[in-house]
């Protein structure tokens, strides 16, 4: 595959393999890694593996619609591109990139809080695009509560339609690839979003500078109350990213959620918790209709 400058990628783990091949290793291990041994990245994968369609025959295919509305606006494909930080890890042009693709595919995109270019520098790379684009703003509570509603602010003046909190990070994930990497940013690189505080602002010689950061900068305390705090200083939908069960789903939705995100954050959090997609019957059933329940 690398020795074929011409060698165009079909499908996504044929883009992974030409990623282990360009990126560096501390890179490539932070896009790829899971938690501590890695059950739930694997079972995550497996179930989407594992699970079998039953297709309906003799139906009229000649006119194809994968359009779906969500929050009120329409996607041409189902999708939204989740939030993931440091893309200029990847790419210079980094969540700018990933805007531009995500706007001219008709599909979401969430920024993180942890990306490489501001909130307005990728609210402006999409402006322009039709049809309008989607963007949501992925938020992580920092102890610095002024800090963390500057973030609100600023997402809600650019333009973005909601605001998905992630829930499933009071503490980063063990990943021990990073660990034995020691993680950190290259030179010129930062947190475009956060001035005050950046990684490696509190550098360890034995954690990846990821994992000090959330020892630090987030906050590990919060619960359902702190939603009362971020709804009342956001006038943005509230979504919540990172649940997994029946009853969350329904406190999120008595606590004002307007959408969920079944996810385990990839395997990046806890291991040994549930593959999302065997959470997600239990999540719709739960929330029967009432909002919308995304899966990652
Ligand atoms: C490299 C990388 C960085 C991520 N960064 C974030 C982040 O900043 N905030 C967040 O809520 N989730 C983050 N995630 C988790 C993803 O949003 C998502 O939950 C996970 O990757 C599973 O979805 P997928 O199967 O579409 O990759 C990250 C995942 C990856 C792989």
């Amino acid at each position: 595959m690398s020795n074929n400058p011409n060698f165009q990628p079909l499908n996504l783990l044929e883009y992974e393999s030409l990623a282990s091949q360009h990126l560096s290793q501390m890179a490539f291990d932070y896009y790829a890694s899971g938690a501590w041994d890695e059950v739930t990245l694997r079972d995550n994968r497996a179930a989407f593996d594992q699970f079998r369609l039953r297709p309906k025959m003799l139906v009229d295919v000649s006119k194809r619609n994968l359009t779906t509305t969500i929050l009120g606006h329409i996607l041409q494909f189902p999708l939204l591109i989740a939030p993931m930080a440091f893309q200029c890890l990847a790419n210079p042009e980094g969540e700018l990139a990933t805007a531009r693709a995500a706007a001219k595919a008709g599909v979401g995109m969430i920024l993180s809080t942890l990306a490489t270019k501001s909130i307005e520098e990728v609210a402006q790379a999409s402006l322009n695009s039709s049809p309008s684009p989607l963007n949501w703003f992925q938020l992580y509570i920092h102890r610095d509560r002024g800090l963390t509603q500057a973030l609100i602010e600023r997402a809600s003046s650019a333009g973005y339609k909601a605001l998905c909190l992630t829930v499933d990070a009071p503490l980063l994930g063990r990943r021990e690839r990073d660990q034995r990497n020691h993680f950190s940013l290259p030179s010129g690189m930062q947190l475009a979003n956060i001035s005050s505080s950046g990684l490696g602002i509190s550098h360890s010689d034995t954690e990846s500078d990821l994992f000090t950061y959330f020892a630090y900068q987030l906050d590990p305390s919060i619960t359902w109350k702190d939603l009362e705090w971020v709804q009342s200083i956001s006038p943005l939908p509230l979504v919540l990213k990172g649940i997994l069960r029946a009853d969350d789903a329904v406190r999120a939705v008595e606590a004002g959620a307007k959408a969920i995100i079944v996810s385990n954050h990839g395997g990046r959090q806890l291991d040994g918790a549930i593959a999302s997609l065997n959470a997600l019957s239990e999540v719709v059933d739960a929330v029967a209709g009432s909002v919308d329940v995304l899966v990652d």
